[in-house]
């Protein structure tokens, strides 16, 4: 059986922490997708095209993983794909709560498991959202993004 799993986010901008997961899920899964959220709730820094041409650029290497945008819910995009698992990293137990109600809703709409993996502990305390503070703040996030996120996020900000 061909197990198709899916790595979902924001992905505003991916980072070492989403690549981490997504290189540890590929090894795992027959098949990854990397979803990336078009219409993200908050006003994001890059616009979907930009955060896809980044995913496209940092999984180039990984020959069973395809990234794609999607809208809506999750389950709809998992159902139209042939997803049964998706995959979510864990950072800290502050995570959870959200995570866990995401992943029952997730399987009562739709025939999907959630799978956790705890995030490697270089990266638990990194999110886009400080990234993006830093690198606004004219701070290094050299540590923290791969180095096309680098540039990309020197040229908007
Ligand atoms: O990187 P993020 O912003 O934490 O990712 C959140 C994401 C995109 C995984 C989540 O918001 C999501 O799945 N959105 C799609 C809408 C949906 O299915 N909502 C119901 C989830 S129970």
């Amino acid at each position: 059986m061909t197990v198709t799993a899916v790595c979902p986010g924001s992905f505003d901008p991916v980072t070492n922490g989403h690549l981490d997961v997504i290189r540890r899920a590929s090894s795992r899964f027959d098949r990854l997708l990397v979803a990336c959220l078009r219409n993200a709730g908050k006003q994001p820094l890059f616009d979907v095209d930009t955060r896809l041409d980044l995913l496209n650029e940092v999984v180039a290497d990984l020959d069973n993983v395809e990234v794609a945008a999607f809208d809506g819910l999750l389950v709809d995009f998992c159902l139209q794909r042939g997803v049964t698992v998706i995959v979510k990293g864990l950072r800290a137990v502050s995570d959870f709560e959200y995570e866990l109600q995401m992943a029952q809703m997730n399987s009562h709409l739709g025939d999907v498991e959630t799978f956790f993996m705890t995030a490697s502990p270089i990266y638990s305390f990194l999110s886009s959202s400080l990234v993006k503070e830093v690198a606004r703040f004219g701070g290094d996030v050299t540590d923290f993004v791969p180095s096309a996120v680098v540039d990309r996020l020197a040229e908007h900000l």
